[in-house]
């Protein structure tokens, strides 16, 4: 990552451009929350490197065309926003060869959810066809779009898929953040995927 541009959408307290500023990267820190960016400023000042932060949405990214190497997202601003309009503009300010990367949530978390016990279930609770959107009274929308949508978006904005990465956990593994699919669950049925993208030359 040495010497690249790096633009981070969806960046909350910026650990990871924190952590690639400190491999020598230039990265750019986007969030809407003015709250994370508070975090992020305090991160990145106590590990002494330089992230700029843009308060912006993922949506209208108020920076220059073809400006950075990498586009990425730790489920950033692409589980948030609308995909078309997301897409549009990460392919936008990458630059020709470009990569655009994000981790979101699967589809099938979202059809498994058991909204009345508040908890991950082994069923399929709603359909699939025609849902993209989901608000599960946490005062957050996502946009999960199908497999198909995203390779289409990618297409129509000039990006080549390079790799849809379905993560498991390894045997044993633990994990401090609690609130999201159970292990067990997770090692049964994919619930993060990470898309690799790259935009043509
Ligand atoms: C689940 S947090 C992940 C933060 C960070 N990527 C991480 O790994 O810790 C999601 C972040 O996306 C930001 N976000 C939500 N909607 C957004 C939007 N439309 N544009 C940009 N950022 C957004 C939130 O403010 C929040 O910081």
């Amino acid at each position: 990552m040495r010497g690249r541009d790096v633009l981070e959408l969806g960046c909350g307290g910026a650990q990871w451009s924190v952590a690639l500023a400190a491999c020598g990267a230039r990265p750019v820190g986007l969030d809407l929350s003015s709250g994370q960016l508070a975090h992020a400023r305090r991160h990145a000042d106590a590990a002494r490197v330089a992230v700029p932060l843009v308060q912006a949405s993922g949506e209208a990214v108020p920076l220059r065309d073809a400006g950075f190497d990498v586009v990425f997202a730790d489920h950033g601003a692409p589980s948030f926003c609308e995909p078309g309009r997301l897409v549009a503009e990460a392919a936008r300010v990458l630059r020709p060869g470009g990569r655009f990367a994000f981790c979101a949530t699967t589809p099938l978390v979202y059809l498994t959810w058991d909204q009345r016990r508040e908890r991950q279930s082994r069923k399929l609770r709603r359909g699939a066809f025609g849902r993209r959107r989901f608000a599960f009274g946490e005062g957050t929308v996502d946009f999960v779009p199908s497999t198909g949508e995203w390779i289409r978006l990618f297409r129509r904005h000039g990006l080549t898929v390079e790799d849809v990465v379905e993560l498991r956990p390894s045997e044993g593994a633990t994990t401090t953040y609690v609130d999201f699919v159970p292990y067990r669950w997770a090692r049964r049925w994919p619930a993060e995927q990470v898309w690799v993208t790259s935009r043509q030359r």
